[in-house]
């Protein structure tokens, strides 16, 4: 969702602000622009609202346009309030030129503020609500205000989750940021002459690896090599630059065609680097060592509530599953964004997990804290490390699969579910549920889920057959039972996400309860159904399928032979353990979704309508 990058310093601040944007488009993004403030201490703005050629075009309109100056700012939009279009696209201009701002976040009270400002005799320019911050920054500017004392201001007139940068005419040499609640980070860093701010750390990356993280209440002031923080009243604040673990080249496409297509081939090693210095294989322990509770906490626990979003709401579930079934700990998974309103009940006995890719999903970021006030222990499944999420949470278990940036997740996934595996282990260890030989016979197990995984990423070319098979239909439905239904869900997600294919996830046992109606020869079935204990069942839900016309694919377990007796299509993943049976079902659905995405002529690095950080509910 939107990204924010600001530059000031001696150079020209123009190509850098364009680079800065590309490194942050992968969060999804409709419209691009750029604010500099040029040699005569103009402001200059250029915009384009054309979708995915929205930062193609910006380079090229401000090449043409000559435009240049040492210090400004830049955005990618994701459209909220108002079509995509040059107007709509950020920053937005106070009436009369003097600021510039960007905005991420939702203003919820624009309605009200912006017929407060029409019936003042503002001009609106744009249908968005971020125009609103523009003018009242520009009046308290006018009013004498500085640009820091402006920002905040008006940060306090509005009502929502705001992360804003701004420019002003008046102070030339100077970007403020600032962050109230949560609508994506603002991190800041320096080099010699330039102090830069972005969404993302990875914008950063070219200039240093040592940033600071504001806080929800915090401003920013940048001017040439020098970053200055304050909070909300003016006060300042001293804060050290944290060294971020994030790497430039690993956000590269190297050979691939697209990143999901290397983010895939990554799984292998995402799944390492989850199990990097926690799983011993040689003495056959596992710990984690992240966990700041005492083993008395650990065992008061009664109860253990999963949350997450999109893709991390499955892997929550697959977390609940092993957790339950591991530690013997009632662990149910729950959508954030229901949690965080519904008033549950949560205690200081109830284990909160929070599984997050970015740790800035707004819905997970306020379940997150409705648990903290609730007085519940909780920790966070995360990849991005220095976001949000690990501020709220008491401990966090970071999963080091590698910055992600297709916007439908993969690896993550994979890195998160080892993650997950490895607290239900941890978990049923601590509470004396498993002692220590059948966790040397899971961390022995664990050591094979790599070659696992690589050999299922074997599976590609038999896969695109497949993909080319089920473009072809309209609807899909996706079964799974037990630890395959996360698995199934997330197939038939990410057959939407990429092919923009109906699909349905379904628990198998569900279907004669409603689905079963719309089975027929216009509908293709694909079936998680490796050999365990509910494989028969998945026969049996195979043929309800095949004897109503349905054409069916399984994935399967290799040397099974039955079940090329009643299904279509059959991938085979290799034979593992059960507790692993997700990880290896998993990869086959991922790489169905990439193969058909591309069959049907789809972009499946960026999706339409979705983005990856989704900062506002
Ligand atoms: C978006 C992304 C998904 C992701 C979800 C949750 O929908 O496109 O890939 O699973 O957000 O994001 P999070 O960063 O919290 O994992």
């Amino acid at each position: 969702m939107c990204g924010i990058f600001a530059y000031a310093g001696t150079e020209n601040a123009v190509p850098l602000l364009i680079e800065g944007l590309r490194s942050v488009e992968y969060r999804g993004y409709d419209s691009a622009g750029i604010s500099v403030i040029d040699s005569s201490g103009e402001i200059q703005t250029v915009k384009r609202g054309d979708h995915k050629a929205s930062l193609e075009n910006l380079a090229v309109a401000a090449g043409e346009s000559q435009l240049s100056g040492v210090v400004g700012i830049g955005h990618t939009r994701w459209a909220t309030h108002g079509e995509v279009n040059q107007q709509n696209s950020h920053p937005h201009a106070s009436s009369d030129g003097s600021v510039s701002i960007a905005h991420n976040g939702i203003i919820e009270n624009f309605i009200e503020l912006k017929d407060q400002l029409v019936d003042s005799g503002f001009e609106f320019k744009s249908e968005t609500d971020s125009e609103v911050l523009a003018h009242l920054v520009g009046n308290r500017v006018a009013a004498g205000s500085s640009l820091r004392e402006a920002v905040i201001g008006a940060a306090g007139q509005i009502k929502g989750n705001t992360a804003i940068v701004a420019v002003s005419k008046a102070e030339p040499d100077v970007v403020v940021g600032l962050r109230v609640g949560n609508a994506g980070g603002i991190v800041v860093g320096k080099s010699d002459h330039a102090a830069v701010m972005a969404s993302d750390t990875i914008a950063l990356l070219p200039y240093t690896s040592e940033v600071i993280y504001l806080e929800p209440g915090e401003v920013v002031e940048i001017e040439h090599g020098d970053v200055r923080l304050f909070d909300l009243q003016g006060s300042t604040i001293t804060r050290e630059p944290v060294v971020t673990a994030q790497n430039f080249e690993a956000a590269q496409k190297g050979n691939h065609p697209h990143f999901m297509s290397k983010e895939i081939a990554e799984e292998p090693d995402a799944v390492q680097g989850a199990m990097r210095g926690r799983a011993d294989f040689s003495a056959g322990t596992l710990s984690l060592p992240e966990i700041s509770l005492t083993s008395e906490k650990l065992k008061s626990i009664d109860r253990v509530v999963l949350t997450g979003m999109g893709t991390s709401l499955h892997a929550a579930m697959f977390g609940a599953s092993v957790i339950e079934s591991l530690a013997r700990i009632p662990a149910t998974a729950e959508n954030s964004s229901e949690l965080r309103y519904r008033n549950p009940v949560l205690g200081p006995n109830t284990l909160i997990v929070a599984v997050t890719q970015s740790g800035e999903t707004a819905d997970t970021l306020a379940a997150m804290e409705h648990a903290r006030n609730a007085g519940s222990p909780q920790g966070v499944v995360l990849e991005l490390e220095g976001s949000q999420a690990t501020r709220i949470a008491d401990f966090t278990l970071p999963v080091r699969a590698g910055q992600e940036i297709g916007v439908a997740s993969t690896k993550t996934l994979i890195g998160s579910m080892t993650t997950l595996l490895e607290l239900a282990v941890v978990l049923a260890e601590t509470r004396g549920v498993i002692d220590a030989v059948q966790v040397k016979t899971i961390v022995e197990s664990m050591a094979e889920l790599p070659s696992l995984i690589a050999k299922t990423l074997e599976l590609n070319g038999q896969v695109s057959e497949l993909a080319d098979r089920l473009s072809k239909f309209e609807d899909l439905l996706y079964l799974g039972r037990g630890a395959q239904l996360p698995i199934a869900l997330e197939g038939a997600l990410k057959m939407k996400e990429l092919a923009y294919i109906h699909a349905e996830g379904y628990a198998a046992g569900e279907m004669k309860h409603g689905v079963n109606a719309l089975l027929g020869d216009d509908m293709a079935t694909v079936v998680a159904a490796p050999q365990n204990d509910l494989y028969e069942k998945m026969l049996s839900n195979i043929s309800e399928v095949k004897a109503r016309g349905g054409e069916v694919a399984a994935i399967a377990t290799e040397g099974d032979e039955m079940i090329g007796r009643v299904a279509d299509h059959v991938i085979y993943v290799p034979k593992c353990p059960e507790l692993l049976q997700p990880f290896v079902t998993l990869v086959p659905m991922q790489i169905l979704a990439y193969r058909t995405a591309l069959a049907l002529g789809r972009d499946p690095d960026k999706p339409r309508n979705l983005a990856k950080t989704v900062t506002v509910e």
